[in-house]
């Protein structure tokens, strides 16, 4: 079987473990980790890796492994990229035509969360660009909650009300452009708990021949 996003999306034990990812940290009270957000990275990630003429395949591989990269979570937060990883190869590895293609989209899914992270291809690079640029209002899910305002996770990520990652392949330059609402954050506390996230994004523009830029409000901070 050749692996394609759209037999990924299908598939029941795939589906099970982001609807139990969900579940599981939803009661944690953590943002958005399910079919939402792994929707948008897959979507983001499909866009970026087209944008800077990856081929066909790889757009395809980038596109698949944003959208497992967070399905490990619900078996443990701190190790979910590994646990991820290994569920992708287990579900897959006996399938897949090409296990090169199972290698580098487990490959890359650890990386998205990796301390030692050295980036080695470009689907992780396209991968980390796609997971790490989404914070938006919309990834909050206990708005009614007594922890909302208290949680900074939630408050910063309540204060995005506008997302956008461009690809600029004439500049070469990846900007990711927020709105920041600020009766509910301010752009400092966007770098107390993003600081890594931002880090690990200009690693991976520069894997890709890329400058990353930051702009909050539209002052450019990166
Ligand atoms: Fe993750
Ligand atoms: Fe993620």
């Amino acid at each position: 079987m050749k692996l394609a996003l759209d037999i990924v999306k299908k598939n029941s034990k795939i589906k099970e473990f982001i609807h139990q990812t969900e579940i599981y940290l939803d009661s944690l009270g953590f943002t958005d980790h399910g079919f939402r957000h792994v929707n948008i990275a897959s979507d983001r990630a499909k866009s970026i890796s087209k944008k800077i003429g990856m081929n066909a395949h790889e757009q395809e591989l980038a596109g698949i492994a944003a959208y497992c990269h967070d399905m490990g979570n619900f078996l443990g937060r701190e190790q979910h990229h590994y646990w991820a990883a290994l569920l992708f190869s287990q579900v897959f590895l006996n399938e897949a035509d090409n296990p090169n293609d199972v290698s580098t989209i487990a490959q890359a899914i650890v990386s998205h969360d990796k301390d030692d992270l050295k980036i080695v291809n470009k689907v992780t690079a396209v991968l980390i660009l796609a997971d790490k640029s989404d914070v938006h209002r919309s990834r909050v899910k206990n708005v009614r909650g007594t922890n909302f305002k208290k949680d900074i996770h939630d408050r910063v990520n309540y204060a995005i009300i506008d997302n956008d990652l461009i690809v600029d392949p004439k500049s070469k330059f990846i900007i990711l452009r927020l709105k920041l609402d600020t009766k509910f954050s301010a752009p400092l506390e966007y770098f107390e708990i993003f600081t890594e996230r931002m880090t690990f994004c200009r690693l991976a523009a520069n894997y890709l021949g890329y400058k990353f830029s930051l702009e909050i409000n539209k002052f450019k901070l990166l």
